[in-house]
């Protein structure tokens, strides 16, 4: 936050910040929470700061409120892009994520869907599903390129996605932010869930999560609001015991980001 804001900004500040206080107020009443309690609090928020975390907890907290109230309305519900995304992941023109045998516990997961205009309801020309994942297990490739890549959509806005069942993960689990939910008895983990951004002509046009039906944590995500039923992908199983499939159309606001 910069000193040097203009009026109308000084103005925004100050109004946001009596009604932030006018509401934890009415906390403070509520829950009569004593000045030791609040001191408490104060030191918590300086060991998040120092640790970089203070982002995160508002991210975690109000992010998706925030997008609630501030993205117009319509199209495919976005969601947090996460701190894992990579500029230029490599392109996978035949739809293969999975480009290596599945290993144990793994379930193959064929997506598919189009991508349309939330107004008209017609294909967009020139689009690409740009996604990564864990594996099967909960954990990221952090470094190659697994389960990672762009595949483009056809003229018709189908595209179709070869991978694997995303598991469920712990995040936190030795920062502040961990520490604040399991004091609290909550989990710290996210339910299984595959990242995606929408691409146009290679501009970013909606930045989302898919969850898993059935996933563990579902219920207690610990991202607020990040899970929604409009987001969660229902899984049939196929053939082959290995491998089920789920389908997912992405509807993107003309002119816009989700
Ligand atoms: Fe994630």
């Amino acid at each position: 936050m910069s000193s040097n804001l203009t009026p109308q900004e000084s103005e925004r500040l100050a109004t946001l910040y009596r009604a932030s206080v006018e509401k934890m107020k009415e906390v403070v009443r509520e829950h009569k929470i004593t000045e030791d309690e609040l001191h408490i609090a104060g030191d918590y928020l300086n060991r998040l700061g120092a640790a970089g975390f203070s982002r995160s907890l508002v991210d975690m907290a109000l992010a998706l409120t925030s997008a609630e109230v501030t993205k117009p309305a319509g199209g495919t519900r976005g969601n947090l892009e996460g701190p894992l995304h990579r500029h230029g992941h490599i392109l996978r023109a035949d739809g293969r994520l999975l480009d290596r045998p599945l290993k144990d516990g793994e379930t193959r997961l064929l997506l598919s869907g189009r991508v349309l205009n939330a107004q008209t309801g017609g294909p967009i020309d020139g689009t690409a599903i740009d996604m990564w994942q864990t594996d099967g297990h909960g954990i990221y490739d952090r470094e190659g390129d697994e389960l990672r890549g762009i595949v483009p959509t056809d003229d018709q806005g189908r595209y179709s996605i070869e991978t694997v069942l995303p598991r469920f993960y712990s995040e936190h689990d030795n920062d502040p932010i961990g520490e604040l939910l399991q004091a609290m008895g909550r989990p710290n983990c996210r339910a299984g869930h595959i990242h995606v951004k929408v691409l146009e002509n290679g501009e970013e046009r909606l930045t989302t999560q898919l969850f898993i039906e059935g996933s563990e944590y579902l219920d207690s995500d610990y991202v607020e609001g990040a899970v929604s039923d409009d987001l969660i992908l229902s899984v049939t199983q196929t053939d082959d015991p290995r491998t089920v499939k789920a389908s997912f159309d992405f509807r993107i606001l003309p002119g816009g980001q989700n």
